[in-house]
């Protein structure tokens, strides 16, 4: 599928206004818009809540010149100093400030590459400005973090999700209108409550079901997780790491404990007769752990690696 098609490019909000943020966060990017000054900024939060859209969304109305640079594919200190400098000394046609969003900067190196990214910052200041976005705020180095205004994006409070889920399902609703899509209202409701606030994931799922029957329904809850586990069981069988182990960060949001049943509901025309035993005590050493790990996550991902360098898969 090209990009274009993708319903999460195609309807990102190209405007504040039309993004779905709790009220003071998105008064405040309001305000930067309005008053036109962008400042150097930090933007933390889990995945698909809107960092990159509200970064590209800001540059989009003061339409100022931008590039986007993501931190996990520029680790290298001279390719990224390269680009800043060939983009941040050149002058804006638009006369106005350079932004550079630095995507994912958790991902540059905390010992080299950030901090030189404070001198730059410092270096290209009379004409350009950072960007930063991260999932993990304790990955970036307390230097940059004093040279940035940090925004959390998620909810502080309960109303704040609940204000939130309304306003993505209108906005969900009208992309389904949109597409010719008929759907449920309840699933979708439960759909956006089950996904909240990954607001990618939510329009992933719906396009990928929407797509396949054009009408969203019930089954999506449970199609989804049948079609999601067998990613996983290829990721498996294919020993990619890389893959498994996002796999588990996106998945890891449902109950740890479930995602080892889900598996073992599911393994038994997946994985050959021999291996079932393996599978088994794999699955059930790790169950058994869950209980105590501090980290759930890594705890999934142990138990998958294990099951990857022992199990064969049909
Ligand atoms: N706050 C939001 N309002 C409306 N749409 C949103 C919002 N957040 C995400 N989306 C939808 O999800 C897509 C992905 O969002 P975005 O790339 O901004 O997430 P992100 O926070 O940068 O995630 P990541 O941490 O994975 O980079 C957007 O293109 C848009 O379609
Ligand atoms: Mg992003």
């Amino acid at each position: 599928m090209s990009n274009e098609f993708l319903w999460v490019e195609k309807y990102r909000p190209l405007k504040i206004a039309d993004t779905v943020l709790p009220d003071t966060l998105k008064q405040t990017f309001q305000k930067i818009v309005d008053g036109g000054e962008v400042p150097n900024m930090l933007f933390t939060g889990t995945a698909g809540l809107g960092k990159t859209t509200v970064a590209r969304a800001i540059c989009n109305e003061l339409d100022l010149d931008y590039i986007v640079i993501n931190g996990s594919e520029n680790g290298n200190i001279d390719t990224l100093r390269g680009k800043i400098k060939q983009f941040a000394s050149t002058v804006s046609l638009q006369g106005g400030t350079k932004v550079v969003i630095l995507d994912e900067a958790d991902y540059l190196n905390p010992q080299s590459t950030q901090p030189a990214l404070r001198a730059f910052i410092e270096e290209f200041s009379n004409n350009c400005r950072f960007i930063l976005t991260c999932n993990f705020k304790n990955r970036i180095i307390e230097p940059l973090h004093s040279r940035c205004g940090v925004y959390e994006f998620g909810f502080a409070s309960k109303a704040q999700a609940t204000a939130c889920a309304g306003l993505f399902m209108k906005r969900a609703e009208d992309i389904l209108n949109t597409e010719n899509v008929t759907y449920d209202k309840s699933t979708l409701a439960n759909l956006i409550m089950k996904h909240m606030p990954d607001w990618r994931r939510v329009l992933n799922e719906l396009q990928r079901y929407g797509i396949a029957t054009g009408h969203i329904d019930g089954n999506i809850l449970s199609n989804l997780a049948d079609s999601n586990y067998d990613d996983l069981f290829y990721y498996l069988k294919q020993k990619d790491f890389k893959k498994m182990r996002k796999w588990t960060a996106d998945n890891i949001d449902t109950d740890a404990s479930a995602i080892f049943r889900a598996i073992y509901d599911r393994m038994a025309d997946k994985v050959t007769p021999q291996s079932i035993p393996q599978i088994v005590l794999i699955l059930a050493d790790y169950q058994y752990k869950n209980a105590f790990v501090a980290d759930h996550e890594l705890n999934v991902v142990a138990c998958l690696t294990e099951v990857m360098a022992n199990v064969e898969f049909v």
